[in-house]
């Protein structure tokens, strides 16, 4: 149900002119819990957001396109109650500690502070639990506000596929190689010339997120301390000319044996924390497993489930060279699972929490 507009908690996007700021600015419109009421940017401060959005082709609500777009700073902020950041990472990297010790309550979708061991690093189906770790964060850094974090956008959809994995078989060794839409750039990003019938094998310092985040997020809390998951992975990335979901092939070794039939048995039942409480931005199937051919495939099925963007699709789940090893395709919308998405899913899993107020 709809709550009326006045007791909605009062939310900024900053950045909200980028290619994620402007996913939260259309998936927050109409949003039952939150409503936006502050948009930061740079070269476009003191534009309306309507005018300095004008070429999107992303539904906007009127009353998001006559706010002017203000600097990002505590004071821009004052009276906002949960602060969404997808800044750009150098300036995420000074700004969100200082708004967070400002009193604001930041959720991130940039990297700086994803593997601080202090900010829990979120999937909100894969390891709700890891909010815990905020009381910790509070005493530590004696902020008023919080700092939680999204993660990578490929290691989003590695991470929830995982997960069910990991919990039923024992991941020992994953290998995944990935082929990366160029709105995971942000805008205008890869020079045109440079990725029109081409493919990039490199994409700066995203192998080491792949390899990293998706361990912190398996990992085990206690005691307001992380201590990660002991599998591996290996990442070898690929920049193609796709336009938004990055397809990633993956490569499984198993404590038990990979059975295809029991392992998509297993990610199509997977339900989380948000599915259980019937979050508004939870997909009823977080992952949906399809046995069509030559599937999943970016430009069909990015959108796939009932919160577009938001299920990760699995394909081609097949065996491996031994009885403990299988293949897999995932498929994860980058700027939605993979960011603004996922992150709003966060934030309503906060608000249940009470952790918003
Ligand atoms: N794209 C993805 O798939 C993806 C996925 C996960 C995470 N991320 C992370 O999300 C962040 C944003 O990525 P993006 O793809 O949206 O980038 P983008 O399209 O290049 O947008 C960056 C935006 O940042 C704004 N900006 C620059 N300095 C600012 C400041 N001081 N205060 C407020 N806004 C400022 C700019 O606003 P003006 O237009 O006003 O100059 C610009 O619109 C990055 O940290 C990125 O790593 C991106």
């Amino acid at each position: 149900m709809v709550r009326p507009a006045d007791s909605k908690l009062r939310a900024a996007v900053l950045a909200a002119t980028g290619m994620v700021g402007q996913r939260y600015v259309s998936m927050l419109s109409n949003h039952p819990f939150f409503l936006v009421t502050v948009v930061t940017g740079q070269s476009s401060v003191g534009r309306k957001y309507g005018q300095a959005t004008a070429s999107t082709n992303l539904p906007i609500s009127e009353e998001t396109k006559r706010l002017t777009v203000k600097a990002t700073s505590p004071d821009s902020l004052d009276n906002v109650d949960v602060v969404f950041s997808p800044l750009p990472t150098e300036i995420a990297k000074t700004q969100e500690p200082q708004l967070a010790r400002a009193g604001l309550r930041v959720i991130t979708d940039a990297s700086p502070h994803r593997m601080d061991s202090l900010v829990p690093l979120i999937v909100p189906e894969v390891n709700p639990d890891h909010l815990e770790i905020l009381e910790r964060q509070r005493r530590a850094r004696k902020w008023k506000g919080l700092l939680v974090a999204t993660p990578n956008c490929t290691a989003a959809g590695l991470a929830l596929v995982l997960k069910p994995i990991h919990d039923a078989l024992g991941l020992k060794r994953v290998v995944v190689s990935t082929l990366q839409a160029v709105s995971g750039a942000g805008y205008p990003g890869v020079p045109s010339l440079d990725i029109i019938d081409n493919v990039i094998p490199y994409v700066k310092e995203e192998e080491e997120k792949i390899e990293t985040e998706p361990l912190k997020m398996l990992g085990e809390v206690g005691n307001g301390r992380i201590a990660p998951a002991k599998f591996e992975i290996g990442a070898m990335v690929h920049r193609v000319a796709t336009t938004d979901g990055h397809l990633e092939s993956l490569y499984l070794e198993t404590e038990d044996r990979f059975e295809p039939e029991k392992v998509a048995r297993i990610l199509s039942k997977f339900r989380g924390e948000p599915q259980k409480l019937k979050l508004p931005t939870a997909p009823k199937e977080p992952i949906i497993v399809t046995r069509l051919e030559g599937r999943p495939q970016p430009k069909l099925d990015r959108y796939a489930g009932t919160v577009p963007g938001m299920s990760v699709v699995v394909g081609r789940i097949r065996k491996g060279f031994d009885s403990k090893s299988g293949r897999l395709t995932l498929l994860s919308h980058n700027t939605i699972r993979g960011a603004a998405g996922s992150t709003i899913l966060t934030a309503e899993l906060m608000y249940k929490k009470g952790l918003l107020s």
